[in-house]
């Protein structure tokens, strides 16, 4: 774990439990989990490497290391590394927050440093700790092979409660205050337009 502040996930506790619990059911009943994998799998070449900034329960990084690619899972919360470890064996996953994703880190446990995908869904730059949005952004952008991208989604309205409000405003500001710049928006994983629900961004380096 790296020093930064305590993340809004961990500060949510007990109230972000319903998230495991959620998608393990979905896996369970053989609901389609992987809207953001199938997305992000059209945006690299053939096995590519994939970093999954945030991993979860493990669905995304599992399925995108299903279709050949060289898959990062990084996962602070233990828990969640537990149950990606048990539903998907796997899949390694590093225990650690993005901030704590160093190139020491990342070389000790034998990964890349570079990245032609960083995916960070499912509202996790809208978790991470207060401060750190930026910091975040940045660190993500310094794991980038040059052409290299990254896929963020999380909900502009009705999501998580412990999560942060932004707005698209906001973030766009944090994106350019990190080196980055946006290359598209759309309203959902299956490229819908532009809406107030949620907000799909993939972003590229500045230089
Ligand atoms: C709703 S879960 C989404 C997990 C996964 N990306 C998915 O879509 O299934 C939000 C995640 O954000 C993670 N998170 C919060 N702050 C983080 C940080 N600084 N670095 C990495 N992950 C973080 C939490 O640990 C939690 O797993």
């Amino acid at each position: 774990m790296s020093d930064a502040p305590l993340s809004r996930w961990e500060q949510g506790g007990e109230k972000n439990t319903g998230y495991a619990r959620r998608f393990a059911e979905l896996v369970e009943s053989g609901a389609d989990v992987d809207g953001e994998a199938r997305l992000a799998d059209t945006l690299v070449p053939r096995h590519a490497r994939i970093l999954d900034a945030g991993s979860g329960m493990g669905r995304v990084a599992a399925y995108l290391q299903s279709r050949g690619h060289r898959v990062v899972a990084a996962e602070p919360d233990h828990r969640l590394v537990e149950q990606s470890r048990q539903m998907y064996p796997d899949l390694a996953v590093l225990p650690h927050d993005i901030l704590g994703l160093t190139d020491d880190v990342l070389a000790a446990a034998g990964a890349p440093n570079a990245f032609d995908l960083v995916v960070c869904v499912g509202n996790v730059v809208t978790f991470v700790a207060d401060g750190t949005e930026v910091a975040v952004l940045r660190r993500l952008g310094e794991l980038l092979r040059p052409d290299g991208r990254i896929l963020v989604g999380f909900h502009l309205q009705g999501g998580p409660e412990t999560a942060r409000r932004v707005t698209p405003e906001q973030f766009a500001a944090e994106v350019a205050q990190a080196g980055l710049l946006v290359d598209h928006r759309f309203g959902g994983y299956d490229l819908r337009p532009v809406d107030d629900q949620y907000a799909v961004w993939i972003l590229r380096a500045a230089t």
